[in-house]
């Protein structure tokens, strides 16, 4: 069969689904190159088993839920949830058939999905992306998009905010360049990337949600990204050499990248605000002018990276490195280290830098 497979690290929690698209119909999504099928037992406990029947190998998406079983639209063959066969029409049940079952774990509005070893999936394996999901100072606007990129060219895009400058005109600053001063630091699965632009412009974008006169502010850009692919950014604006304070306006969001297949990704995205919190207006206005960022200003650009790499691995094509890569550099560095790690590896390493 072929093809040179991509290697993902099995052993991670991956944005499945927005826990409310799971219920009692079948959602069928693929992850890491395995189609899925998710759906809810009668109690509402969450399912995750492998999409392809085991016999003629239908998938089972496409079948019916029967109590908390599934029934294949083939031949009929009946999985329970645990994934082992329970009905055989035809005669008894082989006792080979089943299908496996991915551990799956809710927070945050999301249901994340082990592709690993189940021994290996504790929940605490999830890092925190807490902070103002379910706090009542933050108003929460959410959205997903499909990526036609592999999910690192995702992260890339996140933990370089200087192409906000060229891609999104009507958020960046023209000239933020000029007032940008860049901080990094990681750890063994973590990165965690600082950009303050000192005394920019007020965009016209900020002065809808800013309740200050000031033609220049102060802002903080606070990115964390987590191995595999999963990112906090905190941002703060204040008034010029203010500190970051109970005044300070905060725009906090999480971006939660699993890769679908090698060249797309599933892209589950919350942003947040603390100021005019009960403006519905403003949220719904917050969740379209992010949607539109994403969907018609990094989507396209990361699907157009893609092509031009083609089949080509990321490394072989010898990217220039600027210093502003310093931060999305040393997550892919992180990652095929965990990667190398988990698959046994012993290929040697470059020397991790602090
Ligand atoms: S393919 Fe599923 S029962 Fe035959
Ligand atoms: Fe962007």
């Amino acid at each position: 069969m072929g093809e040179a497979r991509t290697r993902y690290l099995r052993n991670a929690w991956y944005a499945a689904a927005w826990s409310d698209e799971i219920g009692r119909t079948q959602l069928a999504r693929t992850f890491l190159d395995e189609p899925v099928v998710l759906f809810r037992e009668t109690d509402d406990t969450p399912v995750a088993l492998a999409d392809r029947c085991p016999h003629r190998f239908a998938p089972l998406s496409e079948g019916a839920l029967v109590g908390d079983a599934i029934q294949c639209p083939y031949h009929g063959l009946r999985f329970g949830s645990d994934g082992a066969c329970i009905h055989n029409y035809h005669g008894p049940v082989p006792k080979a058939a089943s299908v496996r079952r991915y551990p799956l774990m809710e927070r945050y509005g999301v249901t994340w999905i082990w592709m690993g070893d189940a021994e290996q999936a504790h929940e605490d394996r999830l890092p925190d992306f807490g902070g103002f999901y379910g706090n009542e100072r933050f108003a929460v606007a959410r959205g997903y998009l499909h990526v036609k990129g592999n999910y690192q060219l995702a992260v890339d895009n996140l933990l370089d905010l200087t192409h906000a400058q060229f891609l999104h005109p009507a958020l960046g600053n023209p000239d933020s360049s000029e007032h940008v001063t860049f901080k990094m630091k990681s750890d063994s699965s973590t990165v965690w990337a600082s950009y303050f632009f000192d005394g920019e412009p007020v965009t016209p974008f900020k002065k809808m949600v800013w309740d200050s006169p000031s033609e220049t502010c102060d802002r903080a850009a606070d990115m964390r990204w987590e191995a595999p692919s999963n990112l906090y950014l905190e941002v703060a604006t204040t008034e010029c050499g203010q500190p970051r304070d109970e005044n300070a306006l905060l725009i906090p969001s999480t971006h939660f990248l699993t890769p679908e297949t090698g060249k797309t990704a599933h892209y589950f995205w919350m942003n947040a605000r603390n100021c005019r919190i009960d403006d519905e207006k403003l949220t719904e206005m917050f969740r379209e002018s992010t949607d539109k960022a994403f969907r018609h200003e990094d989507e396209p650009m990361i699907a157009l990276v893609q092509e031009r790499m083609g089949d080509n691995d990321f490394d072989s094509l010898n990217p220039v490195f600027l210093t502003t890569d310093r931060a999305a550099g040393k997550a892919r560095q992180i990652l095929t280290k965990l990667i190398d790690a988990e698959h046994g590896a012993t290929v040697s390493e470059p020397e991790m830098s602090a």
